[in-house]
Parts: structure tokens; sequence; C-alpha cells
């Protein structure tokens, strides 16, 4: 059944657990995630992007999380709006049957511009009054996501945005956290921790200097209460580095957020952990793989089944690692 993102952050918070939250824009990620969910007794969050509505279509979306709540009635569902960029995003997700939005105030309705402190205040307690109005829950986001490396916010394409940022931007304030949570009313914070969009995030396997975890049991401590968003938590797994990569694929060289990282943002309030570069990974991996394996193959079907495998072993993977698995 769906359920809303307050009913399971909360539940994850009395049971010490983190919840992946996917991204999805297609049938095949939705039937891959939840034979996921399925095979390990988890809950799961379901998010859209702003890109994914306009791919699918608002109607298709909505019917086909419906479906695959009926398809899965053992297990809770959040359907959630991933970085809404205005009241119109968000209210016209809610009207499509979305249980969760994400009003992402840090940034200027453009995605690019990064926001002053007054307007995501503003924007993110107006979006949560009207949401909570209908039912809905909220995530805010204080702080801009970006590269401690380089200083480029981390737009939500995985691009960089123009201009360069400062530590004290990049890297949420405990404080100030404090405050915009009793100011906006949000029922969960996404954090600015040095994670970006996309898989180039560090050049590196990271350390302390370039993923700033001990930021994140700051605030936790700050804000035992809350529930606290990790954006940009795909691994980047070298396995599927290399699958793509022997299969005619050229990604260079990179690293994301290891998973003992993300156990490590669990134990310390983090409860939501958005994960869409790793998923998009799996499938291409398998595609190429197919594609230069059995250059006779045209079924689309012989593409996908292998793609939706690889991508349901992945979300069991991450079921099992941040305790979702056996919690629906
Ligand atoms: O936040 C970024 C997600 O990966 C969504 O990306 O806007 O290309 O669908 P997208
Ligand atoms: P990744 O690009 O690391 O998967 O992050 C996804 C995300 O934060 C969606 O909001
Ligand atoms: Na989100
Ligand atoms: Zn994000």
């Amino acid at each position: 059944a769906l359920i809303t993102l307050r009913q399971l952050l909360d539940h994850a918070a009395e049971h010490d657990y983190g919840v992946p939250a996917f991204n999805i824009n297609n049938m095949e990620q939705g039937l891959a995630i939840m034979r996921a969910a399925q095979g390990c007794d988890a809950p799961v969050i379901l998010q859209a992007s702003r890109g994914a509505r306009s791919y699918a279509g608002d109607v298709m979306l909505r019917h086909m999380v419906q479906a695959l709540a009926e398809m899965y009635p053992d297990n809770h569902i959040v359907l959630h709006q991933d970085h809404g960029n205005n009241d119109a995003t968000c209210l016209s997700a809610i009207r499509h049957g979305f249980t969760s939005v994400m009003m992402d105030g840090s940034l200027e309705e453009d995605m690019k511009t990064p926001a002053s402190y007054e307007y995501n205040v503003e924007i993110t307690a107006r979006v949560t009054r009207a949401a909570h109005a209908v039912g809905a829950s909220v995530e805010g986001e204080l702080g801009v996501l970006g590269s401690l490396e380089t200083g480029e916010a981390a737009a939500e394409d995985g691009s960089g945005a123009e201009g360069k940022l400062d530590h004290s931007q990049l890297l949420t304030d405990p404080d100030q956290a404090l405050d915009f949570v009793s100011a906006t009313q949000c029922d969960a914070l996404a954090i600015a921790c040095g994670t970006s969009h996309g898989a180039y995030k560090f050049t590196r396997k990271p350390d302390g200097d370039i993923l700033a975890m001990h930021v994140i049991e700051a605030i936790h401590k700050r804000l035992p209460d809350t529930h606290l968003v990790m954006h940009g938590s795909s691994s980047v797994p070298q396995h599927l580095q290399d699958l793509i990569n022997a299969s005619g694929g050229e990604m260079p060289q990179t690293y994301g957020v290891p998973v003992e990282e993300i156990e490590r943002g669990i134990r310390h309030g983090v409860r939501k952990v958005n994960i869409d570069t790793d998923c998009r990974m799996a499938m291409t991996g398998q595609f190429r793989k197919i594609a230069s394996e059995k250059p006779t193959e045209f079924d689309p079907r012989k593409f996908l089944i292998p793609a939706m495998n690889e991508l349901e072993s992945l979300c069991r993977d991450r079921f099992e690692r941040f305790g979702t698995a056996g919690k629906t």
C-alpha cells in the first residue's frame, strides 16, 4: 500500500534503519525494484524527478505505481517527488497521487542558482502547509549539494553549476538546520555533506576531507528527532564501471559514496538515501553486455530481462545493508 514519507521514516527512526529512495521513470525499473523489495520484505521509496514526470507522463507514473502497489500488496511504498523546484511542481505531484514531495529551496526555481536562506524558509514553509493540509509529506533541503574537491554546486543532471561555492555553502550548518526545521515544519531534511549527483562525485576514494560524514553527526546531535536525507548517495560500484567499460563503454575511473559511509550515516539519523546513478549503471551495464555479446539480438526483452535482474540484485544489496530488509 502507498503510505507517506512521514509514516515510513517515523518507523525507520524507531527501528534504526535507512530506506533507499530509488528514482524511477519506466516500468522495468519499477518491476525490478519491487521484486527486490518483495524478495527481502522491505518498504521502499519510489521517487520521480521532474524529468521522469515529463518522460513517462504523470498519468502513466500514477497508474504504474498504483499497479505496483496492487502487485506487491505486502510492501509499503512511498511515491515521492524528487527535487521539486516550486509550488506548482509539488502541488501537481500531490494531485497525481504522490504521497510526498521534496521542495528543494536550496536552489532557486532554475535549480542552478544557490538561493538565500530566507527564500528557502519561505517557500518550504508554504509548500509544507499546503501539503500537510492534504496529508502529504515534505522533504526540505538546507545547504547546496556539491563537490568539496572543486567547489562546484551539483546540478540535478550531474553536471556542475556555474560559479564557485565555499565550504560554508556546501556543508549544512547544524544551528541553521535547527532553525530551518522549526520554521518550515518539514518532515525530513536533506543535508549537504560533499556529495553530488551523477557518477563523477570524487576523483579518489573519499576520506573525511571530501565526504563530510562528521557534519551529519553534528546535525543529528543538534536535531536528534529529524529524519535526515542523503542525496547523491550512489556508490558507483567498481564492478558496474568495469561491466560498462568491458563492452565498449568509456566511463573514466570515478568514485562514489562507499556503502559503509552510508551505514555510518544511518547510525546518525539518515533515514532516506537517494540512489539513481547506480540503478542506471546496473541496467546500462547489461544492455551493453548483451549488445556486444549478441549482435544479432533485437528483442528488447532480451536486453531488459538481464538489466532488470542486475538492478534487482543492486536493490537487494542496499535493502540488506541499510537494514530495510524485513521491515515492511
Ligand atoms: O536528482 C537527480 C536524479 O538523478 C534525477 O535525474 O532529472 O535526469 O531524472 P533526472
Ligand atoms: P545519485 O546520482 O548519486 O544516484 O543521486 C541521486 C539523487 O540524489 C536523486 O535526488
Ligand atoms: Na528527493
Ligand atoms: Zn538529489
